[in-house]
């Protein structure tokens, strides 16, 4: 598919047929984006229940990532076609560099060329980065330039709302793809996302993923359970009055889940 579709089905944390069997609903639900990475083993799964779903390959949006140890110059894209084999597709429709190499170990021209050159060699439609900083955009902008670089995947939720980052990819013309949008579930429990749930007869995940939407964000928001993922997708409909979006920007304290002792520094 040529376009990243607003909501797609992330696979953090699923293995085995539980992976399979997610993204199998969230095929049957609708979603036709699909988002992995090498580092989540499911790959296999993940290009399994593509090839059962009857869905057309074509029409689905299927993200993965390269993971940090693959970077080297002779490492990239032999992972990539191993992650192909994996997800028996021959292409990806995106392909992230997972973490930016840790303290520049290896160059990031080194690595960008080589995401470039997946693209070159068809193995991607599109190529992004994911978990970079701001002086790390504008670098892998000066690399690869302008309008090369599809999206930046980073941490992104009511409490850690990511805002420079997101002004930077709009100065970029990159696309912002949330991940964590539920804050691994955390959104449910909190007392703002649950009274602006009741006002919409909603829930508030749905809330917290219509919040992202109308943030021009794309989310990917993961579950096991089929009735999550259903509502979930249809947060696509809800549309929130301006008075709640300041309410839940409100809810900004910076909360960062995902700080691995290999991640950059950060904002
Ligand atoms: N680029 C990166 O470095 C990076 C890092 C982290 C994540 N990601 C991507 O982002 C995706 C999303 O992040 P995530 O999966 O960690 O967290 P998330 O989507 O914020 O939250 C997932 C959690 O929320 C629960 N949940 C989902 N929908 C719910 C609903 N409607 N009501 C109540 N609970 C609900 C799920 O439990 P149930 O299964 O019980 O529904 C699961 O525990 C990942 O799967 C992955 O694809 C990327």
């Amino acid at each position: 598919m040529e376009k990243m579709p607003q909501i797609g089905a992330g696979t953090f944390r699923l293995e085995g047929k539980v992976a399979r069997q997610s993204v199998l609903d969230a095929l049957e639900i609708g979603y036709r984006h699909i988002d992995t990475a090498q580092i989540y083993g499911n790959e296999e799964q993940v290009g399994d229940a593509i090839q059962t779903s009857g869905v057309d390959r074509e029409s689905i949006f299927l993200t993965t990532k390269v993971w940090y140890e693959k970077l080297g110059k002779s490492d990239f894209i032999p992972s990539v076609h191993e992650s192909l084999s994996k997800l028996k597709t021959d292409y990806v429709d995106l392909l992230l560099v997972h973490w930016p190499y840790p303290s520049d170990k290896i160059p990031m021209e080194e690595y960008l060329n080589c995401l470039a050159q997946a693209k070159e060699q068809g193995l991607c439609r599109h190529i992004g980065v994911s978990n970079f900083t701001l002086t790390q955009m504008d670098r892998a902008v000066s690399i690869l330039g302008e309008n090369a670089i599809y999206t930046n995947q980073v941490e992104c939720h009511p409490f850690m709302q990511n805002r420079q980052v997101a002004k930077a990819c709009y100065q970029h013309n990159m696309k912002l793809t949330a991940y964590m949008p539920l804050a691994v579930g955390k959104v449910m429990k909190d007392k703002t996302l649950n009274q602006i749930a009741e006002k919409y007869n909603a829930t508030p995940a749905q809330i917290a993923l219509a919040w992202a939407e109308k943030n021009n964000m794309f989310t990917i928001p993961s579950s096991t359970n089929r009735k999550h993922l259903q509502s979930n997708f249809d947060s696509q409909d809800i549309k929130l009055d301006e008075e709640d979006i300041t309410r839940i920007d409100d809810l900004e304290k910076g909360e960062r889940i995902v700080d691995p002792d290999f991640a950059p520094n950060w904002d």
